[in-house]
């Protein structure tokens, strides 16, 4: 009998909400392996290996819902090792600029509120609001992102004209809401002093991957400060830089990544 005396390594997922935030990564994943695309639910499911590292690509939309839905199919459909999400996201930390990225250390979902019964966005019956990144994943992304930008930060500063990027890590909130007004984002800073940036999916994906014991990862671009320039700008970020964002760091982990995958 043919048994083979290693187990292939179990594909990373790869999520976003909308194709610019996904980069060149699908062409890349074509141009380097056969890829096999498998629909369910509505969305395709693109099965290859890119840049070293087997992975199912996936595009969530937008919203919790979308987001949460997805990390399932990924997690009980093609039993991902893994899930990282890339993408956009508005910036609220005091020092954080249009331009920076943020790695999440911890999510939470800040429209998430059934008080008087449970604790204002603790999520019910689960007895917490905030959910870990894993502590490698996080780490590796948050290196590679500082590769990105060390090589080519300055150029894509000079693209948008924005000031050469950072790298920050911490709290990312999540909501069904395009925060988009001097209020609505002074009022998740006075409540949440520590979020960094919001954006609409991290932490529904971090809670199903919590809730299934699934290593997972958020890495967000800030396209905007959350405020009444906000729609403007996410939409001329979105178009003219987050993919080369997505493109530069996702290049540089899933090479990290698929070395070590190939060695376990
Ligand atoms: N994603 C990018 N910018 C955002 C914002 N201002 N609010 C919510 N999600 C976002």
């Amino acid at each position: 009998m043919n048994v083979p005396s290693v187990a292939p390594a179990r594909p990373l997922g790869v999520l976003a909400a909308l194709p610019e935030e996904l980069g060149d990564l699908l062409a890349a994943m074509r141009a380097g392996s056969g890829v096999v695309t498998h629909t369910l639910g509505r969305r395709d499911y693109h099965v290859g290996t890119v840049h070293g590292a087997p992975c199912v690509v996936t595009l969530a939309r937008i919203g919790k819902v979308a987001a949460a839905a997805t990390a399932s199919a990924l997690i009980h459909a093609f039993d991902v090792d893994a899930i990282v999400f890339t993408g956009v996201a508005g910036g609220v930390g005091p020092d954080v600029r249009i331009g920076d990225v943020v790695v999440g250390d911890t999510l939470l979902q800040h429209d998430m509120n059934a008080s008087p019964l449970f604790p204002c966005f603790e999520i019910p019956l689960l007895g917490r609001a905030r959910f870990d990144a894993d502590a490698m994943l996080a780490a590796a992304l948050a290196d590679a992102c500082e590769r990105f930008i060390a090589e080519e930060g300055a150029a894509l500063a000079a693209r948008f004209n924005t000031a050469t990027p950072r790298v920050h890590r911490g709290l990312v909130i999540s909501g069904d809401q395009f925060v988009a007004s001097a209020q609505a984002v002074g009022a998740l800073r006075s409540l949440l002093p520590e979020a960094l940036a919001v954006e609409m999916e991290g932490a529904a994906i971090a809670q199903v991957c919590h809730e299934y014991d699934v290593p997972c990862a958020v890495v967000r671009t800030i396209s905007d400060t959350a405020d009444e320039h906000a729609s403007a700008s996410f939409e001329s970020f979105l178009a003219e830089l987050a993919g080369s964002y997505s493109t530069g760091i996702l290049k540089r982990f899933l090479a990290g990544y698929g070395r070590a995958s190939g060695s376990r």
